[in-house]
């Protein structure tokens, strides 16, 4: 068969290149019709304009006739397209889930793609700044569903200080950028909280495409209804007070729990709730500790033997809400108490004769296993993380709304907080159930 009628056979026979590539051996192969538009060697996809494509593959397409694009068989073999690669990293604090939503992103890339890889950076954007990384096999994330923690490891990096070199010099920003472009990513998924969001906004705004994953344990991310590693942290908070409970009541006393979120509530809220607290302070909620002792008094009045107060490491008297934000910080500073907890304690102790015990459950809080609600939680939020991967939909936040899982841009969320809305029904719905927030 002479060459002419070999590539008429060809053109009539083929639909795709995988199928040119398994049949042909040193003949034309088809790459994409013009009206596909889509370059071998980069995958990009072009406009109508064929001279462009042509431009833009230098040499890989040399010739075109008849609306077709072709090149032969060896010259595709060693143009094979490149690896897909993913950067991916965990930022702030822990949560108990991080784990099963990395596995959640992965094993939906792996499914997705032959022929993608996942680049995990070490500790959160440390890794990215100092190109400290390791390439991550499937068997990575296998059997981390749940397990708490985050096998990449994660840091604090502080969002204010991005802007700032670090001791040697080195500018963060510009680091970041070049290890992303040195690795020849496709794109960066970074799980975090308030502070990470932000990071990866300016990252965004920097040109790297981003995908990121609402993570804390504060549920305090704008935007979504639901955080992952909230509810693992609330079933640890509330089995505190569980325990608090019994303790407290063969004992007769006062008992505050700590629980962690400095600026927002939703933690205290629903562990306190869940765990049958009598008086729940939150910092969006200013206390006024004659009222916290009046509802300690009724309740003794009424035969109670015990009160548990739940308490937001952020909780603020009325009194201190009123300061200023560098009055505030001062005071704090000269203060002589641990936390907020040992400074209700005592005064509580001080005004109503009781004695109290402060309990602070603290780190553990985002320690063990992601409970079930996670595990689903993150498993559908990483699966959501790679369509938007594969449709390039980058620049997004991956987030829960109404039970379904969408996306929302980082350039509408990064930076506002979700706080608890005082007349909001929850709290309303609380209040009638007799909890006493501190403040009426
Ligand atoms: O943001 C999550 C969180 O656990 C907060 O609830 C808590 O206040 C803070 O982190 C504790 O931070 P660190 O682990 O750095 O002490």
């Amino acid at each position: 068969m002479c060459r002419k009628a070999a590539w008429a056979e060809l053109t009539a026979r083929v639909t795709s290149v995988v199928d040119v590539q398994s049949k042909m051996r040193g003949f034309y192969i088809i790459i994409s019709y013009v009206q596909k538009q889509s370059c071998i060697r980069c995958r990009k996809r072009t406009g109508a304009d064929t001279a462009f494509l042509l431009a833009h593959s230098r040499g890989l397409l040399y010739n075109y006739k008849m609306g077709i694009l072709y090149t032969d068989v060896n010259h595709l073999r060693k143009e094979r397209p490149r690896m897909r690669r993913i950067g991916m990293l965990t930022s702030g604090g822990d949560c108990q889930s991080l784990n099963a939503t990395m596995r959640g992103v992965a094993k939906s890339l792996y499914n997705m793609f032959d022929d993608v890889e996942i680049v995990g950076f070490e500790e959160g954007y440390k890794g990215l700044m100092y190109a400290d990384y390791q390439i991550l096999k499937p068997s990575d994330f296998s059997g981390i569903l749940t397990r708490g923690g985050t096998i990449l490891g994660t840091s604090r990096q502080p969002f204010k200080l991005m802007r700032e070199p670090d001791e040697n010099g080195l500018d963060k920003v510009e680091a970041m950028k070049h290890t992303y472009r040195k690795l020849r990513l496709e794109c960066l998924v970074i799980l975090g909280g308030n502070g990470s969001q932000k990071t990866a906004n300016l990252l965004r705004e920097e040109g790297l495409n981003i995908v990121s994953l609402p993570k804390t344990i504060d549920n305090d991310l704008w935007g979504t209804d639901m955080t992952f590693g909230f509810e693992s942290a609330v079933n640890v908070a509330t089995n505190a007070i569980d325990c608090i409970h019994t303790t407290a009541a063969s004992h007769g006393r006062v008992f505050i729990v700590e629980i962690m979120g400095h600026k927002v509530g939703w933690l205290t809220l629903h562990a306190g709730i869940a765990g049958g607290a009598d008086i729940i302070l939150l910092p969006e909620i200013p206390y006024d500790l004659n009222v916290v002792c009046d509802a300690l008094k009724k309740r003794s009045a009424a035969g109670k033997k015990f009160s548990i107060l739940a308490v937001a490491e952020g909780a603020i008297s009325k009194e201190d809400a009123a300061l200023s934000k560098k009055e505030l910080k001062e005071k704090k500073k000269n203060s002589i108490y641990p936390s907020i907890a040992y400074e209700i304690g005592a005064k509580i102790s001080e005004k109503t004769g009781q004695e109290v015990r402060v309990t602070v459950p603290g780190h553990m809080q985002r320690g063990g296993e992601p409970c079930p609600y996670d595990r689903v939680l993150s498993t559908r939020l990483g699966a959501e993380a790679a369509k938007l991967i594969r449709d390039g939909e980058y620049g997004n936040m991956v987030v829960v709304r109404d039970g379904e899982i969408t996306k929302i841009p980082l350039s509408e969320t990064a930076g506002k907080l979700k706080y608890v809305d005082p007349k909001s029904s929850i709290i309303e719905e609380a209040k009638l159930v007799g909890i006493s927030f501190g403040d009426e």
